[in-house]
């Protein structure tokens, strides 16, 4: 069996599964890993809770810090462990630890960053200076050639029916690759963000002529690592009443067309950037939310249970505060 997926050194023969207080009377295995028969129970690991918690995007990292490479592996080893389509391990992982090739990545991102302000605007990026405080950017590589290994149509007219979902099998699978690896920095004790600006094609070809990998790859995901420079514990989350639906779609759960444009045009920088996990807790909700409160906070945004018909959101409807700002520019 390889190595474990978790926080501690492994060896073959002490894991931190066996390490674990709860699993020390272990007497059940499976795949060489001992588990307690309690551990047939569903029940509540308060480990992993708090790494799941612990994942935040940080985007301020302690300046001048270094890690060793056996945490960098550990946290690789995470992302190999994803679920991937048909196991095709459609992913490849590029560790830039080397201060000057990462100062060069950082200045990729710069230019990325400066191409989204002139032609994406209104979206409320951070500046990527920040990159260079970091200890380290693991690149996931997307290779798209295994696609061919997911069900593929056999018969005319199903093209739509499986390609297309050949393709979110696809990105689906570095997607949790990526997940992984952000749940083995948390679980480092370290902090890392999502940048998935190495996906546009510019940025893409940029960063295959640095790294060296063929452009015909795609870095879909880049995650910066490092010591959290400022605490950021907490997110807004939709409250769980909301997302989570028993046995079927409850339509007053139903987040409307309107409640779309208004997160896009006026609540997006501050859902995506505040210290906080409910908007109840904002001193200044009733500006921020105004009559759109009990949609954000509750569980049900939608009370009269009216759904919609589908609707063009292939741009967004309404002018937001930032847009209108940088539109003046
Ligand atoms: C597919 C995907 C793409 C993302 N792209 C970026 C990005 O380019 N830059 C960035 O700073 N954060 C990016 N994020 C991070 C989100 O902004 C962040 O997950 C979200 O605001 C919630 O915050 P949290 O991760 O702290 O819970 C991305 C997240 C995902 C899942």
């Amino acid at each position: 069996m390889g190595p474990v997926c978790f926080a501690q050194p492994q060896t073959k023969t002490s894991t931190s599964f066996q390490q674990s207080s709860s699993l020390r009377n272990a007497s059940q295995t499976f795949d060489g890993v001992k588990f307690s028969k309690s551990r047939r129970k569903p029940m509540s690991d308060p480990l992993f809770q708090d790494v799941i918690r612990k994942r935040r995007s940080v985007r301020k990292f302690e300046p001048g810090r270094s890690v060793d490479r056996k945490v960098l592996e550990r946290i690789v080893d995470c992302g190999r462990w994803a679920p991937s389509g048909a196991n095709v391990q459609c992913f490849d992982f590029i560790v830039v630890d080397d201060p000057i090739l990462r100062d060069k990545v950082m200045e990729v991102f710069l230019r990325q960053a400066q191409r989204l302000v002139d032609h994406a605007k209104g979206f409320p990026a951070v500046k990527k200076t920040y990159l260079a405080n970091t200890v380290a950017i693991v690149i996931v590589l997307g290779d798209p050639r295994w696609k061919v290994c997911f069900p593929q149509p056999t018969t005319e007219g199903w093209e739509k029916e499986y390609l297309e979902n050949n393709e979110v099998i696809y990105q689906n699978s570095i997607g949790a690759a990526i997940q992984n690896i952000q749940l083995g920095v948390a679980a480092e004790n370290l902090t890392s963000a999502w940048l998935s600006g190495g996906g546009e094609d510019i940025t893409n070809k940029e960063l295959s002529d640095l790294l060296g990998y063929p452009d015909w790859m795609k870095a879909y995901g880049t995650i910066p690592i490092g010591y959290p420079a400022a605490t950021q514990n907490r997110r807004y989350r939709r409250p769980l009443e909301q997302a989570l639906h028993w046995n079927g779609f409850q339509p007053t759960q139903y987040r409307t067309h309107e409640q779309v444009d208004f997160y896009e045009s006026s609540l997006r920088p501050f859902a995506m950037y505040r210290d906080e996990e409910t908007m109840e807790t904002w001193s200044d909700r009733q500006e921020k939310l105004g009559d759109w409160e009990t949609a954000f906070t509750t569980g049900t945004p939608n009370p009269n249970g009216q759904l919609e018909n589908s609707a063009d959101f292939s741009a967004p409807r309404t002018t937001g505060r930032a847009t209108k700002r940088r539109l003046k520019d």
